[in-house]
């Protein structure tokens, strides 16, 4: 299976229930290594930016107000099936429908706030990383 990298964020909502490192024990758990993190606040443009793929959609307004709403935690992590595997710990969107054990299901509240944003390809996965870490600061072991 190949290594792979991807982008992991720990919105607002899991930042301010003080939950960084109990979702960073999981990844860490799970064979993720975090190889570059930081803390930030987005603009809005920022956020807008992020998701634009959802700029039609009608919960986008909301969602980049929620993104901007407090700190976040960015990282990448690295590891075999990265992408799958951190898709896998965050569970469903809707965290009603996440599986029991899973970050969304044990942290989140709803569909608007969901504690994670995590890559769903490697492409998406390529240009993410490359939003917010020039990739000297990535630390690949
Ligand atoms: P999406 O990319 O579909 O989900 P995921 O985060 O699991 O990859 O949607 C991006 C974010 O948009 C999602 O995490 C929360 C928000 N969202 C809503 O607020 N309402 C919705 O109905 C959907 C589908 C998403």
């Amino acid at each position: 299976m190949a290594v792979e990298r991807t982008l992991s964020i720990i919105k607002p909502d899991a930042v301010a229930k003080n939950v960084i490192g109990q979702i960073y024990a999981r990844f860490e758990a799970a064979g993720l290594k975090i190889v570059a993190a930081r803390m930030t606040h987005l603009s809005r443009l920022e956020a807008e930016n992020f998701y634009a793929v959802h700029r039609q959609r009608p919960f986008f307004n909301d969602l980049v107000e929620f993104m901007i709403s407090g700190p976040v935690m960015i990282q990448v992590l690295e590891g075999e099936n990265a992408i799958a595997k951190n898709r896998e710990l965050m569970g469903a969107t809707d965290p009603q429908k996440a599986d029991k054990g899973t970050i969304r299901a044990d942290f989140a509240e709803s569909i608007d706030a969901n504690a994670v944003h995590g890559s769903d390809a490697p492409e998406t996965a390529a240009v993410e990383i490359a939003c917010f870490f020039p990739s000297l600061n990535i630390y690949s072991r």
